[in-house]
């Protein structure tokens, strides 16, 4: 299974990065050189989804470090601190943008601890350079391809257990967000895991949340619906209980941002309230991420922070404004508690939350 379609074209010179705020109806690339190029694209939402920020800051740091050797620039010991610490600051909640760039800052210090070689005189060696070079080249493009092998695996463990569970032949599956192919460097997260659902026969349909106030849902998760050819109705977020209510959603099925110890997952923003509307209803409700997703550092949902966003989001649509003069609250995620999580689904298998 193939992702249906790639946010991202990584080269050893640049990344190009597909402009997702114009999606569905452009495609349009943005050149990025530098980790400053990156930042800009992931704090615009060029490019989002926890995994594909991840990804895509792995390039970045890679890119940073290209130019400032290729440009005679000098290296020193903070230089790959000081890159994950600007990338880091893109965006605060999905974990796996620094999680990747620990990634890569590590490979870089195992170089030069392993060459024996001070940051400081990499820059008249070219063939040392070279070699650091392809060293965190690969390490950026192992985190891709990792990616793309956990997401086949979370929507294979995800289908398993869903068709275990849901007494049901054909599905009705509520989704938030995008959590696709466009948010991940492979198949996607829930979205992989319904698209697996789908190659086995086994979906109705497909309920997509659009998603305000950016609209992943109605913009990208529906363009990747199509795409595939997998039944799809696009509703309203605020049509999700009462679908609930009318026997219409056999599982609700979303991504994640950060999961801490005890199973308390952020995810965008309106997650919690369909968790709610989830239990009250007895639906299970489960949650799909790779375990790069998780924050080993923090035990509750409190100390997550939750990214606010322009107001401009919410005021205006495609640059017009639709709301009146009002000040604006715009958090862009929430966190839905471990207790009203069914399952959390990993590549490596399935963590039922219970607080511990
Ligand atoms: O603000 P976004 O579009 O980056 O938010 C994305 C989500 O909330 C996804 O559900 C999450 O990253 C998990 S997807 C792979």
């Amino acid at each position: 299974m193939k992702p249906s379609v790639i946010p991202f074209k990584p080269s050893r010179k640049k990344i190009d990065i597909l402009d997702q705020t114009r999606l569905p109806g452009k495609t349009h690339w943005v050149e990025c050189k530098t980790a400053r190029d990156v930042s800009r694209s992931i704090t615009k939402m060029h490019v989002r989804g926890a995994p594909a920020i991840g990804v895509t800051a792995a390039y970045g740091f890679y890119l940073e470090i290209y130019s400032l050797l290729k440009n005679g620039k000098k290296i020193t010991k903070s230089t790959g601190k000081d890159t994950k610490q600007f990338l880091d600051s893109s965006r605060p909640t999905a974990v796996n943008l620094s999680w990747a760039t620990s990634r890569m800052v590590h490979e870089m210090e195992t170089f030069f601890s392993e060459n024996s070689i001070m940051p400081e005189n990499l820059t008249d060696n070219k063939k040392i350079q070279n070699q650091l070079l392809t060293q965190i080249w690969k390490a950026a493009e192992e985190i891709h391809l990792d990616d793309a092998a956990r997401c086949l695996a979370m929507g294979s463990n995800t289908a398993d257990l869903i068709m275990k569970n849901v007494p049901k032949e054909k599905l009705n599956i509520l989704t938030h967000c995008n959590t696709g192919s466009l948010a991940t460097g492979g198949i996607g997260t829930a979205l992989g895991a319904i698209r697996v659902l789908h190659e086995r026969n086994r979906i109705n349909r497909v309920y997509a949340d659009e998603t305000r106030p950016f609209n992943q849902g109605a913009r990208l998760t529906a363009y990747e619906l199509i795409k595939e050819k997998i039944p799809a109705t696009l509703v309203v977020d605020s049509m999700a209980a009462y679908l609930m209510q009318k026997g219409m959603i056999d599982a609700v099925i979303v991504g994640s941002d950060r999961i801490t110890r005890r199973g308390d997952v952020a995810n965008k923003i309106g997650t919690y309230m369909l968790s709610v509307a989830a239990k009250a209803h007895s639906i299970p409700f489960y949650v799909v991420a790779p375990l790069s997703t998780y924050d080993d550092s923090i035990e509750t949902g409190k100390e997550i922070p939750i990214e606010k966003r322009d107001e401009k989001e919410v005021t205006h649509i495609g640059g017009k404004q639709i709301a009146a003069e009002i000040p604006v609250l715009n958090y862009s995620f929430d966190v839905t508690p471990y207790e009203n999580i069914t399952s959390i689904v990993t590549e490596k298998g399935i963590f039922e939350p219970s607080g511990s």
